[in-house]
């Protein structure tokens, strides 16, 4: 498979068109950006990192039944999977509260939520990627009534799949972010899963092991990437 035009360059990732018609090839940067790209560096080997965590992750997801854009692992840094068009919609999934909901409803990070709580954001960068509902995502036709309880069950079900997964190697799964697209008219999952894209915490000493190393300064972000990695 080989590179074509490129299609489209984002904060993390690039995608290029392949000489097959509905193939893609993704390839991971190591550039990092935080609060809606004010903040922007590079973390070393982070490209390395994300793409081989997001095959490993969309392998096992796919194996319990959660279609995923994911084909095959080419490179250090590059995957080929399915073109899909991408729904404009953030998925987010908490299980303990953090970030932007613990300052929303001022509430202590690391509180255990009674129970899984969905939000939506309609992905628009020049809009902050504004908080949605259902009924705003049906109201301006982000996605059709269909699509929106797939993605939910899906969005649940890789909750239930990936919390005992991360915590059988001894990471907490706190909250993360989905996005999803359209291939041969079904909803399947796409992007990537990584540190940039969920909160893990070590589950014995609650250490920030994601992306909130570099937003917040915190220091060991390319060897905690890197043992994320490992851990998996
Ligand atoms: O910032 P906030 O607390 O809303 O983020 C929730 C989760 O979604 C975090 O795991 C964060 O890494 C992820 N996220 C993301 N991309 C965004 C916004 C949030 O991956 N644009």
């Amino acid at each position: 498979m080989t590179k074509l035009e490129m299609l489209y360059e984002g904060k993390a990732k690039k995608v290029y068109k392949t000489e097959v018609e509905d193939r893609y090839i993704v390839a991971y940067k190591d550039d990092a950006t935080a609060f809606n790209g004010v903040k922007k560096g590079t973390i070393a080997e982070k490209g390395v990192v994300n793409n081989k965590m997001s095959a490993l992750l969309f392998k096992l997801l796919e194996e319990k039944g959660i279609p995923t854009h994911f084909e095959k692992l080419l490179s250090d840094r590059e995957m080929l999977v399915k073109a899909v068009k991408i729904l404009p919609l953030e998925v987010i999934i908490r299980n303990v509260v953090a970030g932007s909901l613990a300052k929303r409803l001022g509430l202590e990070e690391g509180a255990v939520l009674k129970n899984t709580v969905l939000e939506f954001c309609y992905k628009n960068d020049e809009l902050g990627d504004p908080m949605v509902n259902e009924d705003h995502i049906l109201a301006v036709g982000l996605s059709t009534e269909d699509q929106l309880q797939t993605v939910r069950k899906y969005a649940l079900k890789i909750n239930e799949i990936l919390c005992p997964f991360f915590l059988e190697r001894g990471l907490k799964l706190i909250d993360f972010k989905l996005e999803f697209g359209i291939h041969e008219g079904k909803v399947i999952l796409a992007d990537e899963i990584s540190p940039d894209t969920c909160r893990l915490w070590d589950a014995a000493t609650n250490k920030k092991m994601d992306k909130d190393r570099f937003r917040r300064d915190l220091g060991d972000v390319e060897e905690t990437y890197q043992e994320v990695l490992a851990r998996l």
